[in-house]
């Protein structure tokens, strides 16, 4: 059996998040600013082969949840090889993609086809102009196109996930609970996280604040059904089957469960989310480092991973931006 990677505060490290590229079609106002150009240089961009490296490596160590990200990962060409290879490694049990959906209807099959078992989209409102006010592009009907190609690919119990902003689209709520509940979609609400600062003022929700009016409203118990390897908490309509889950890293945070780290496209390490601990791994694949260096590695950056995120005591600290890591 794998050797457990657990790290100081005895969390085991069971969930990577790898981000293929840090490019993405929308311009998000939580997420990137608009005008943002400092993306990274193709060549430093790891290759599938370095990738899948990496990935088999935590594999090897314990790891047995992928998710891919971006950026929009789908921006990645031939994404779908990548995939392929990565669900194919030893000890794999779940690969899993977050995307905004606009290119889905291209690429849901394929994906499918390639052992991604998992779909979570992004979407932030059923109406084209709060879609178009937030993502600064006028996507929303290549969302709804790609959502339903995914189904009709396979993908079951997609989640969909919604940042609610004040005075943007928390009034878009209802709507998104029915539209989710004729679709069988989960819908997952994000308190919105000040990463880097994107130029735009963000006012997320409290969700734990909005817990007890979505409970009444919908009838809502607390799941005890583990839906995928995030820091999401579940509530589920037993009437409905609708399910709801809230991801509430401002108002309650969860680093104490914490289970992952990430790897960006040019091969580093992210300890935290909302902490800048960090490992580059290119230079030593590029170094031509053996197997038993690169777990060495990856257990001494585990090491590093701190306590928890500090996003409400010093937002000034967080200087990447969310695309680096695709959340
Ligand atoms: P599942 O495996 O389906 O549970 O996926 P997930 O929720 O881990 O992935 P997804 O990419 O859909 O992320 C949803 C939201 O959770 C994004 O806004 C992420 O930034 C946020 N998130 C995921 N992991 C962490 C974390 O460790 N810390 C914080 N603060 N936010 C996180
Ligand atoms: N705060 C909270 N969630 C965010 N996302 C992107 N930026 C932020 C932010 N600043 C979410 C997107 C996407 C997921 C990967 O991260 O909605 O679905
Ligand atoms: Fe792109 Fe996702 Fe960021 Fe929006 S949240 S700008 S879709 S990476």
């Amino acid at each position: 059996a794998p050797q457990q990677l657990v790290d100081r505060f005895g969390r085991s490290i069971d969930y990577l998040r790898v981000s293929v590229t840090d490019r993405c079609d929308l311009r998000c106002s939580y997420c990137i600013p608009k005008g943002f150009r400092d993306f990274e240089e193709p060549e430093n961009w790891l290759t599938f082969d370095e990738v899948t490296r990496v990935v088999a490596a935590f594999a090897r160590l314990g790891t047995s949840r992928f998710r891919l990200t971006g950026g929009e990962p789908l921006l990645r060409r031939n994404l779908p090889d990548l995939a392929r290879r990565i669900s194919a490694l030893p000890n794999v049990e779940d690969l899993s993609l977050t995307t905004n959906g606009t290119q889905l209807v291209k690429h849901a099959q394929a994906l499918r086809d390639a052992g991604v078992m998992r779909l979570n989209v992004s979407l932030d409102s059923l109406r084209g102009e709060c879609v178009e006010q937030i993502t600064g592009s006028d996507s929303l009907q290549k969302v709804l196109d790609g959502l339903r190609t995914a189904r009709e690919a396979g993908f079951e119990r997609i989640k969909i996930n919604m940042v609610p902003m004040q005075g943007v689209n928390d009034g878009d709520i209802d709507a998104m609970v029915a539209f989710c509940m004729e679709n069988g979609f989960v819908l997952r609400m994000i308190e919105a996280m000040p990463m880097g600062h994107t130029g735009q003022e963000t006012r997320g929700l409290s969700l734990t604040a909005l817990l007890s009016q979505l409970e009444k409203k919908y009838a809502l118990v607390p799941s005890t059904v583990r839906l995928g390897g995030g820091p999401a908490k579940y509530w589920v309509s037993p009437g409905t089957g609708f399910t709801l889950g809230l991801i509430t890293p401002i108002s309650q945070h969860f680093c104490e469960t914490c289970n992952r780290v990430r790897l960006s496209v040019d091969g580093t390490l992210y300890m935290c989310l909302g902490q800048e601990e960090s490992f580059e791994l290119r230079p030593l694949l590029r170094a031509g480092c053996s197997d038993a260096e690169l777990e060495a590695a990856i257990r001494s950056a585990i090491e590093l991973k701190p306590e928890r995120h500090e996003f409400v005591e010093r937002p000034e600290k967080s200087i990447r931006f969310m695309s680096m890591t695709g959340g």
